[in-house]
């Protein structure tokens, strides 16, 4: 039998138990999935502590060698292929999270977010496509090597952390700590999306990002509106006010600088964007919004993929509960988070930012600004060989052509991927547009994980041969 005879054969012996155990791994995920393993809210800490000691354990079960490590926030998980002494072959990671967004609203559920529920093709739960579901399929695919016994053509080491939701704040320490041992080809992760089960996907840019609190402080009290009110600065108004002026009517943002070092779309980029499958009027039906709103001049998909912006995510103040009271709110609060894309430096536009809303705020309020978490865009050549055996791989395993594209998303650590282990990262996203990321009702799509696991399986003997 010819080498590539022999190497289909074993191909097949993988694709033939990921199919036969299919029911099996769709009933581990779940298992998986009931972990409440929610970053951001301290009293889920034991969830989380929970969570990671489950995926040690399925690792270990799968035939990896798979330890917890513990760092001052939320655990880390390595897993590692068993490795040949003396051979020497590439060594490719794999990267994902466990920790999910907070579910809430929970009355937006159709079911409870933490008790799978499978309705047709689609898994529903919080954290089933963002990102259990993608990551639970490579580790699908590295089990069906180990249990057919068909030899891996590469080093794996899974690193799968509970932190990336609320900006991976460990994390580049332990890579600086584990250079050694984590150093490695290239990073592979699945954790963006694909516009539909017809078109897997490279993505090659994701934007990044910066986070901050603002909250004005009026009054030392919340007060009687009719007896104070006009008298006195209402914190709500002067808010709404400030954040007001930062857009104009055409969607541009007007804090001078913040474009300024915007890396304009190319006319090849602009053309391919036309042939992206997801239409505008798709878009606008599956965000239920009456109308698209963005920057004059530009398309949606650039838009949400290629052009910063600046949003906000939370705004707080006054009363909240049913009925009205009559009052002045002490206080104003609004979460608000930046998309950047190439080459805006985060540094500087959060003090450009913070510098406006400063010179902006009226001094009849008290302005206090809390920075959070900040990381620049992501940029990486799709022609490069690790990028060309991923489309190939991705071709293999769904059957169609696939097509490169940028994202709007954050994955902040891939550039301490690159920074401190000199790898670029490949991301071959599962998810698709309506699986209600960080929304309710999120969902996975079972074809996707399928899908994902044959990705896998294909791409180690690919990426492997591109290597050496
Ligand atoms: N999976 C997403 C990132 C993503 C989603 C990239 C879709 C591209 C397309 C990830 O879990 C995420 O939500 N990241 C955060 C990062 C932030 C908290 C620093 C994000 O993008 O908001
Ligand atoms: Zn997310």
């Amino acid at each position: 039998m010819s080498h590539s005879q022999v190497s289909y054969r074993y191909m097949q012996s993988v694709l033939d138990y990921l199919k036969q155990h299919q029911d099996r791994s769709v009933g581990e995920l779940c298992q998986y999935l009931r972990f409440a393993s929610v970053s951001a809210q301290p009293q889920h800490k034991k969830d989380l502590v929970a969570c990671a000691e489950w995926l040690v354990a399925h690792c270990r079960k799968i035939g990896l060698d798979a330890r917890i490590c513990l760092t001052d926030g939320h655990p880390i998980v390595v897993a590692k292929t068993k490795r040949d002494q003396g051979a020497s072959k590439p060594h490719f990671m794999v990267y994902g999270h466990y920790d999910v967004q907070p579910p809430e609203p929970l009355d937006l559920w159709t079911t409870p977010p933490f008790e799978p529920r499978i309705e047709g093709r689609n898994l529903f739960a919080r954290g089933s496509t963002d990102n259990k579901g993608q990551n639970f399929a490579h580790l699908k695919a590295v089990e069906a090597y180990l249990k057919t016994g068909t030899p891996l053509p590469c080093d794996l080491t899974f690193v799968i952390e509970g932190e990336e939701e609320v900006g991976s704040k460990c994390l580049s320490g332990f890579l600086k700590q584990n250079r050694n041992e984590l150093a490695c080809d290239a990073v592979v992760i699945s954790d963006t999306g694909m516009p539909d089960l017809q078109h897997p996907a490279l993505t090659y840019a994701l934007r990044g990002i910066i986070a901050f609190e603002i909250t004005l402080r009026g009054p030392a009290r919340d007060l009687h509106s009719g007896i104070f009110g006009g008298a006195v600065e209402n914190p709500a108004m002067a808010l709404a006010q400030l954040l007001a002026q930062v857009r104009d009517p055409l969607g541009f943002i007007q804090i001078p600088g913040f474009y300024e070092d915007v890396v304009p779309l190319s006319s090849y980029e602009r053309m391919e964007y036309r042939r992206f499958p997801l239409k505008d009027g798709q878009l606008k039906k599956l965000l239920g919004s009456p109308e698209l709103f963005g920057e004059h001049g530009f398309t949606p998909t650039e838009q949400r993929s290629a052009r910063p912006t600046f949003e906000i995510n939370g705004l707080t103040s006054g009363y909240q509960g049913e009925g009205s009271k009559t009052i002045v709110p002490a206080w104003a609060r609004a979460k608000i988070t930046c998309r950047l894309v190439p080459d805006q430096n985060p540094a500087h536009i959060r003090k450009i930012v913070c510098d406006w809303l400063k010179a902006h705020c009226p001094s009849t309020v008290r302005l206090e600004i809390t920075a959070g978490h900040g990381a620049e865009a992501y940029h990486v050549s799709p022609q490069g060989a690790p990028a060309r055996a991923a489309l190939r791989a991705l071709e293999k395993a769904f059957g169609t052509k696939p097509i490169l594209m940028r994202e709007g998303g954050s994955i902040p650590i891939v550039n301490e991927f690159k920074k401190i282990l000199g790898a670029d990262s490949l991301l071959l996203g599962l998810g698709l547009p309506d699986d209600n990321a960080h929304s309710p009702n999120e969902k996975f799509n079972l074809d996707c994980f399928a899908g994902g696991q044959r990705l896998s399986a294909y791409l180690w003997r690919e990426l492997s041969s591109s290597t050496s």
